[in-house]
């Protein structure tokens, strides 16, 4: 079978490092018993690997150290994203967000205010992708109780000024909250240098987990109300669900292979320096942003400029249905990316794209070489030539 050339990392990152495979796997071979229920031996060291996480995570988003408990774990972003926004947001209540935002924000959002009388502004990006702070300062109103904005863009790979952001919110004294889905792992995050109040993040793009394991760290002034109720494995006699975090955000027996790919993954982007993998993927994305500029049709989107960018890139051939090209890549190339909408469809409508279905989407990662960025290049040239004039 011909090689697979994997460019689809901001769905996934594909592989994992071989260390993360061994450590989870060996892990749960001999401790894969459930955390926190049993005061057995076995159960106590596996519950370690989740308090252990916690410490390391909260450290790595700039949490409050002193207040590990307050970083939780769930299924992925978008379990996080609908716990903070049905748990923030009631009746009345303003949220500001913005047209990059993925429908795991978008939805939530969308039913509070559909369904529970809530409001919402969503902020257009500027023409290179970038949320500008002042609009978001315009945006917010008496009742605003949530501004939530998308740190990476998963269609244009644009990050965005969260400091700024957040000293806005600071100010105005308005909850801070973002998804860090695409940069956590490769773009350096400090909620309290940054006025981040919560945030959420998935383990299996760049911090290199299984799909499965995500969460949230919430700062220790903010309360969130509690949306779901179960088992937490302690007070048992209780009618209700507890209160206190972590238990406030957890719901029955977590994700334990997750919680130890999550936790090798940390090692492993310790090890390789989070800046030195960015640096890596955004040489390689910048040679295919080069390449892609001297073919004919290619029209690229928001990559004008790369400073405060992902390896995420999308485009268009011009003439050429987003969804065509992506088969065309897969069955002649067997390159793997992702068209159409992305889940993300304000961005595209706000481009213009939607209309041609989407575009299609290169998204380079930490085991991505020269190789596989030249091999995209070429096959988008040649495919580029088919199209009818
Ligand atoms: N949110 C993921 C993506 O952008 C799945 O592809």
């Amino acid at each position: 079978m011909e090689k697979l050339i994997y460019l689809d990392n901001a769905a996934t990152a594909w592989p994992k490092p071989e260390s993360v495979y061994d450590f989870a796997l060996d892990f749960y071979r001999k401790t894969g018993v459930n955390p926190g229920r049993s005061g057995f031996d076995m159960a106590i060291e596996a519950g370690n690997i989740v308090e252990d996480l916690r410490r390391r995570l909260t450290r790595f988003f700039g949490g409050d150290e002193t207040h590990p408990e307050r970083l939780c774990f769930g299924y992925n972003a978008t379990d996080a994203l609908n716990l903070i926004i049905y748990g923030l947001v009631g009746q009345g209540d303003h949220v500001v967000t913005t047209n990059l935002e993925h429908n795991s924000v978008i939805r939530p959002v969308n039913h509070m205010v559909r369904d529970f009388g809530a409001e919402a502004t969503y902020v257009r990006f500027n023409a290179q992708g970038y949320i500008d702070p002042e609009d978001v300062k315009k945006a917010i109103k008496s009742n605003t109780k949530l501004v939530m904005i998308n740190h990476g863009s998963n269609v244009l790979g644009t990050v965005q000024p969260l400091k700024e952001i957040g000293a806005i919110c600071k100010d105005k004294g308005i909850l801070f909250g973002t998804d860090t889905s695409q940069t956590a792992g490769v773009v350096p995050i400090n909620m309290q240098e940054m006025n981040i109040d919560v945030l959420a993040f998935t383990g299996h793009k760049s911090l290199m987990g299984f799909t499965g394991i995500g969460g949230l760290c919430v700062r220790k002034h903010v309360e969130i109300k509690q949306t779901r109720s179960g088992g937490t494995g302690v007070r048992s006699a209780y009618p209700y669900h507890l209160e206190e975090y972590p238990f406030r955000m957890e719901y029955g027996t977590p994700n334990m292979v997750g919680v130890a790919s999550l936790y090798a993954g940390q090692d492993w982007i310790s090890k390789q320096g989070l800046q030195n993998i960015h640096h890596q993927e955004m040489k390689l994305a910048k040679r295919l942003i080069d390449g892609f500029r001297n073919i004919d049709r290619v029209e690229i989107y928001g990559c004008d400029v790369l400073e405060n960018h992902l390896s995420t890139i999308t485009m268009n051939i011009l003439g050429m249905e987003a969804g065509d090209v992506g088969i065309m890549l897969d069955v002649d190339y067997s390159i793997a990316t992702r068209t159409g909408l992305h889940c993300a469809p304000l961005v595209h409508d706000q481009i213009g794209i939607i209309k041609i279905h989407g575009g299609v989407r290169f998204s380079i990662g930490a085991f991505n070489t020269e190789e596989d960025v030249d091999a995209a290049i070429a096959a988008v040239a040649e495919i580029a030539k088919r199209v009818k004039k």
